[in-house]
Order: C-alpha cells, then structure tokens, then sequence
C-alpha cells in the first residue's frame, strides 16, 4: 500500500459514509495575518466550527498541506517533519463520539490492516469544568480494544485547542477533549525516559497517528469554558506518520513519499543513508526542507526577506548547508534532482505542484546558486583574514549572510575560538535585524530585544534556578531559545519531569515574580563570577570579563547567571508564567517551552 493509497483510502471511506471531500486550504492562510502557515487541519475551517453554514454541508474530508515552522529545529530525528499532511473528517454539529471513534478505529484495523493489538489509546480524565470522558473510553471498549490500551491523561495531553491546555486559550478560541490513537512499533522501553512505558511516554515506543478532537467548547472573556451550540469533531492524523505504522518502522523517512529523495541523496553523496547517525540525521533535514520548500512554492511562496519568504529561504539555506557536509559543494544540480520526485508524488493530489513543476525548479536552483556564491565569496573573504573575532563573525554574517556555524567552523579548522558573546553583542547593538531575528534565525541566543521578550529572559532566568531548587542542583542549561511568544530551555537531565514537579516549579516562578525582587548587571572578571558561583551554560566560552545578572539581593540572591542581558529591572513586571510543554531534547537532555501571560 502507498502513501498515495492510503490518503485516498481515507477519502474515499469518509465519502462513503455521507462526507464531501474538500480541497485543501494553500499553506499560506487566507485573510489571516495572524499566521504565517497553515498548521492543522482545522485552521481554516474555524467559522464553520463556530456555527456558519458551510457550502459543503456537515460532514466534510480533505488531506490538508500544513507546515510548522516552530518545527524546524526538530529535523533530524525519525518522526518530525515541516512539511506534513493532515487527513481530516469533520462533523459540523451532526455526529458525535460514537459515530467517530468507531469509524476512525474501522480506518485503522480494517482499511489499513493494523493489528488491534499494536494499537493504545488515550482519554481525558477530566477536570472541574470538564467532565471525565467515561463515554469514549467505553466506545473503545466496546470496540475491543482492552483496558490495559485505554490510558486517560490531563489538559496538557488530552486537550486540544491552537493554543494548548484551557488556561492558554485567549478568549474566543476553540478547544476540546480528544482521544488519541497510537501505534505500538513494540520497540523496548528506554528507562531514561520514566520508569514504566506508556502511550505518550518520550522512549520512542509509540506514534501518535490520530486525534480525535470534541470541539464543543469557545473560550469566553471572563476565562471560564462555554459549551457551543453545536458539539463538533475535529479529526487529524498525520498522514506519514499512518503510513510509518503500515510500513510497521518508526522512521518517517523511509516512507515510499522520502524514499525517492533519500536515494537522490544516497548517489549524489556516494554514502549510505544508514552510514552514520550524523549521515542519516543530515539526509533527514534535507529531505524534509526541500519537499517543503517545493510545496510552499507550489502554493506561490517566493525566497526573501520577510515572512513566509524568508523561512523558505532558511530551509533552501539548511538544506545547503547540510548538503556541504555530505560534501556536495560545487555541483547544485543535486537540487533539480531533488524537486522531480516531489513532483511527481504529488502532483496527482495537488495539481498545483505539477503545474508550477517549471517555475519551482528554476526558482530553487536561482536561490541555491545565489546562495553557493554568497558562501563562496564568504569563505574566500573569510580564509584572508589572519584571526576571527565575533565582530568580524558579525559582519560576514551582515555582508555575506553568512551564518555562525559556518564560520565558527571555518575558525575551529584554524585552531581559532570565535566568540559567540562578542558576536551577539554586535548583532544586538545593529538596530535594522529584528526583521530576521523575530524569525528566529539565531538559536542558542536572544532573538530580539522587545518587551515580551525581555520579560521572557528573566523568567529563563528563574526557571533554570527553580529546577535547579526542585529537581536536582547538578542541572546545567544545554541551550536556549527565546521569541516574542515564549521561551525555550534546554538543560541536562536523565528523566522526564513529572507534571508535580513541572507544577511546583511554575508555583515558585509565580512567587519569585511576585516578591518583585530586583534585577541587577554587574561585570566582573570571568574567574570571580566562577567562584561565586555564577551559572554559566555547559561547553559555552565566555570572555575574560563577564557581565553577571543577580535576581534578588546580592547576599541572597535567587538566582545568579553569566548574561549579556537585557532584562526588566525587577521581576514583578513579569506577568504569570506558565509551561507550556516539557520533551526530551536527545538523549540525557530535557527541553522545556514556557510562556508570561
Ligand atoms: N486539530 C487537531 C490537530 O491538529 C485534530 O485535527 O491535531
């Protein structure tokens, strides 16, 4: 069975039982300015969700394109992608959990053939307001599905909505319980990840491949949950992850939609996409970025500056980068091979795509050659300059677009050390970049210097001393990311935090804002912030004289980091933290989202 097979497999069932296909919505929303990409499938249908009538009626099917760019970092590993398609039925008010669970289970075992056995699901459990979802976890049962298969999780699992658990949801936003499906690729169970295995354990054992969501609830002004007037079904399955659980391996990549790429990249290269993990990893993010670029190119997105042009040509960019480490430097025509596989898988779903085959193609390989000469010219400017420095990492970055990696790179062949701090400290001081820094161009530092996120850095601040307080004092920060919206910490330790150390900690940060302690720079030599202790982050160099931020009084501080800043002057201007997600970040690393409100 092909890909192709099973998204029309998933069609055609739904049609059968009374559903109007419709076509997928662009990548790139319509009248909405709020978003760059469409990410799931309901995102274009929340009117209809909301009550409107839709032309097609109340029970509607489609396969919609969607793209998460807050994914990209994610590649590499067997299951993320950008680029990804969305199988979805929806009932507009008409039928509810007993019409889909029994169908969407019927998809799975029969129409697909996967083994009742190898398939778990989950169910909400309840809170004040929402009552506990006894009802499908009896349709399941009645379905055959054993009880020692049925797990029920809380909101941060079992709730769907855009913005997460019912807490985040701004008023007017949509949410529900759902129930999950997941497939069991009967892998063993890694410790690391908890003691005992199951559905949404992190180890790797089980996809998700469905989500049934009972979108039955609007957000209201005052905060509380109000019923609509119709009880909706949301349903969404990531259509390579399906196809992973009928190929029976959890790599999404070896998928017959990857394949034909893979083994582009397989004769180009001369290697094997198995060599090495580095190998596979590499071949990975370049199958993915360019599948991803020639759809949002179908759907008329052009490489550029801004918005969805500019994360088309960071993937166009990723995908060159990671090329060169497969030493694929000189011939570019790696990237024509490239877009004819991805055309011809589906141009037959997505005309579109066969349409446009020409321009895309010309498109792709005028912006890969723009580029391969911009890091030419980069690197021939670079291998004149006797020693790099941050400021001259800086201005090679600004003149060539030539990124950090690359040239901290290049410096380490030379035995050279450039200086990450020095290089952000330039590009902070540049006023016109929050244009590619809002985009979050650079990982591992401050995208930009707004107030959101400038309160957001302080509240890293006091995370990383709250779980250092709480979980464990060994705990160093492994990375760090921070946008407009939220923040992101990544930092070492061997198991999944549970949700009652997850809630303590947010209890503490709450409290530390709340005693609106002060925050205080101070600079002082590199060995004297050593010796009082000062955090720093793991394998990072810093300068000889550091700049140190204390929060709390400097006899008994709260926390005490190594940071160039900036940060609020005291933590009462923070707002309400809250965590949004907790995942493993690789093995041994914990990786934690966070937002203010
Ligand atoms: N809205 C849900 C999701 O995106 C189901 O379609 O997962």
């Amino acid at each position: 069975m092909t890909t192709n097979d099973i998204r029309q497999k998933f069609l055609d069932f739904y049609k059968a039982r009374g559903h109007k296909e419709i076509p997928s919505a662009p990548l790139v929303p319509e009248n909405d300015p709020t978003t760059l990409f469409t990410s799931s499938g309901m995102q274009p249908l929340i009117p209809y969700l909301l009550g409107q009538s839709h032309p097609s009626g109340k029970r509607l099917v489609d396969s919609q394109k969607s793209f998460r760019a807050q994914d990209i970092d994610e590649v590499g590993d067997n299951r993320h992608t950008t680029f990804f398609e969305m199988l979805g039925n929806w009932s507009l008010g008409d039928y509810f959990k007993e019409d889909q669970l029994p169908w969407i289970f019927e998809f799975l075992t029969i129409e697909l053939g996967l083994s009742k056995e190898r398939l778990f699901v989950s169910v909400f459990e309840g809170t004040n307001d929402v009552p506990r979802d006894e009802e499908s976890a009896h349709i399941w049962k009645s379905l055959g599905v054993s009880e020692d298969h049925i797990f029920y999780y809380g909101v941060k699992k079992n709730w769907w909505s855009r913005s997460g658990e019912p807490d985040k949801m701004p008023a007017g936003e949509l949410g529900g319980p759902d129930s999950e499906v997941f497939f069991d690729f009967g892998t063993p169970h890694d410790p690391a990840f908890g003691e005992k295995c199951h559905p949404n354990c992190d180890c790797g054992r089980f996809m998700e491949i469905a989500n049934s969501v009972f979108m039955q609830y609007k957000k209201l002004e005052n905060g509380t949950l109000e019923e609509l007037k119709q009880k909706n079904v949301d349903f969404g399955g990531g259509l390579e992850r399906i196809a992973a659980a009928v190929n029976d391996n959890p790599d999404v990549f070896i998928i017959d939609l990857f394949t034909p790429l893979i083994t582009v990249l397989e004769n180009v290269s001369g290697q094997s996409y198995t060599k090495t993990p580095e190998i596979t990893r590499t071949m990975r993010v370049i199958a993915d970025h360019m599948r991803a670029a020639v759809m949002m190119m179908a759907d008329g997105v052009v490489a550029s500056n801004k918005a969805q042009g500019y994360i088309l040509r960071r993937l166009i960019r990723r995908s060159l980068l990671y090329g060169r480490t497969l030493g694929l430097t000189k011939d570019l025509s790696y990237i024509r091979e490239l877009v004819h596989p991805v055309v011809s898988l589906y141009t037959e779903a997505y005309p579109d795509v066969g349409e446009h085959a020409k321009i895309i193609e010309e498109g792709l390989v005028e912006e890969s050659a723009r580029f391969a000469k911009t890091l030419d010219k980069g690197l021939l400017e670079l291998s004149k300059i006797p020693v790099l420095d941050g400021k001259i990492a800086f201005t090679v970055y600004e003149t060539y677009g030539f990124p950090w990696e690359l040239t901290e790179e290049l410096a380490r062949t030379k035995g050279q050390h450039v200086d990450r701090e020095q290089f952000e400290e330039e590009f902070k001081k540049h006023k016109d970049l929050s244009r590619t820094a809002a985009a979050g161009m650079f990982k591992g530092g401050l995208a930009d210097q707004s107030e959101q996120t400038t309160k957001l850095h302080t509240a890293h601040h006091l995370f990383l001393a709250a779980v250092q307080k709480l979980v464990d004092p060994t705990i160093k920060q492994r990375g760090s990311n921070i946008t407009a919206e939220r923040l992101r910490i990544d930092f070492n330790y061997s198991r999944k935090l549970t949700d009652e150390e997850l809630r303590k900690i947010e209890v503490l940060v709450n409290e530390k804002i709340q005693e609106n302690l002060s925050v205080d720079r101070i600079e002082i030599p590199r060995d004297e912030a050593e010796k009082i202790g000062a955090q720093m982050e793991f394998g990072h160099k810093y300068p000889d004289v550091v700049s140190v931020y204390f929060i709390g009084s400097k006899e008994d501080y709260f926390s005490l980091e190594f940071c160039g800043g900036p940060h609020v002057s005291f933590t009462g201007a923070l707002g309400n933290f809250t965590i949004i997600k907790e995942e493993s970040a690789g093995a041994g690393i914990r990786r934690v989202y966070g937002t203010l409100t």
